[in-house]
């Protein structure tokens, strides 16, 4: 069943697709990864990306759609999916809704993790993580067993520049004018479920299981 995690940042969509992805196999597609890839690899695409991403603002719809929809042309058949970050406007969640009926896909669940705002802050400004963004901890809910340094990897944990708290809560700002009317979206359509995104992150995932299984 291909899903849509959607829920404010730091609400852990990240870390919940990590375990879809290694317990069931999921393949996962995040649109923030995509740029932050982007952005390490100097391409156009990361630069035009950039300002965007610094202030804590939405990359223009024009730019994120045609970037999603490469992606799409790229999945293999059969091959079940997670979404985590697109759609964030509405006209982006109506761009999906064509870009999948053109190429025969549909949405099984659209998952909405709800998390209080002041631990939204919390996680978001403790988060650390290796440079590639592979390995994810917090310096509150999830430390390294050393301060600073990876677990697996031994490499140095580095901040994400838009989890400076400046810009996490313009970030949090952009995502309830922005994002938060694509509840209200999914809702008429009968696709959204809630699940609570707080505690432990194993038994957010069950909560998880329990609605897709
Ligand atoms: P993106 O990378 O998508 O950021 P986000 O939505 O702000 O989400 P985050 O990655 O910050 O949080 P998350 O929910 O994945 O939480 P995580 O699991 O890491 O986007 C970045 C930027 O790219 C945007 O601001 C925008 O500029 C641009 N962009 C991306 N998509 C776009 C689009 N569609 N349109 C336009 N622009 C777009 O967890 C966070 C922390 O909490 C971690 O430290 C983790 O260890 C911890 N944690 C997780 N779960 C738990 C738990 N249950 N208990 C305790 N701690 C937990």
């Amino acid at each position: 069943m291909n899903l849509l995690l959607f829920g404010p940042p730091g609400a852990g969509k990240g870390t919940q697709s990590q375990f879809l992805v290694q317990r069931l196999g999921y393949r996962h597609f995040s649109t923030g990864d995509l740029f932050r890839a982007a952005l390490r690899l100097g391409t156009r695409l990361g630069l035009e990306a950039k300002g965007f991403m610094e202030r804590g603002e939405l990359v223009p719809d024009r730019i994120v759609i045609g970037m999603v929809e490469e992606e799409f042309r790229k999945l293999g058949e059969n091959q079940a999916w997670i979404l985590d970050g697109f759609p964030r406007t509405v006209p982006q969640g109506e761009a999906l809704e064509d870009m999948l009926q053109r190429l025969g896909i549909s949405i099984g669940r659209v998952v909405f993790l709800t998390v209080r705002r002041e631990l939204l802050i919390k996680r978001l400004s403790g988060r650390r993580m290796t440079a590639d963004g592979k390995y994810v901890y917090n310096i509150e809910f999830n430390p390294p067993k050393m301060p600073g340094v990876c677990d697996v990897t031994g490499e140095k944990l580095i901040q994400r520049d838009d989890d400076r708290e400046d810009v996490v809560l313009n970030r949090l700002k952009t995502y309830e004018e922005m994002t938060e009317p694509l509840k209200q979206f999914y809702a008429a359509k009968n696709r959204l479920s809630e699940v609570k995104g707080e505690g432990d992150p194993e038994v957010v995932h069950s909560r998880i299981l329990e609605l897709i299984q």
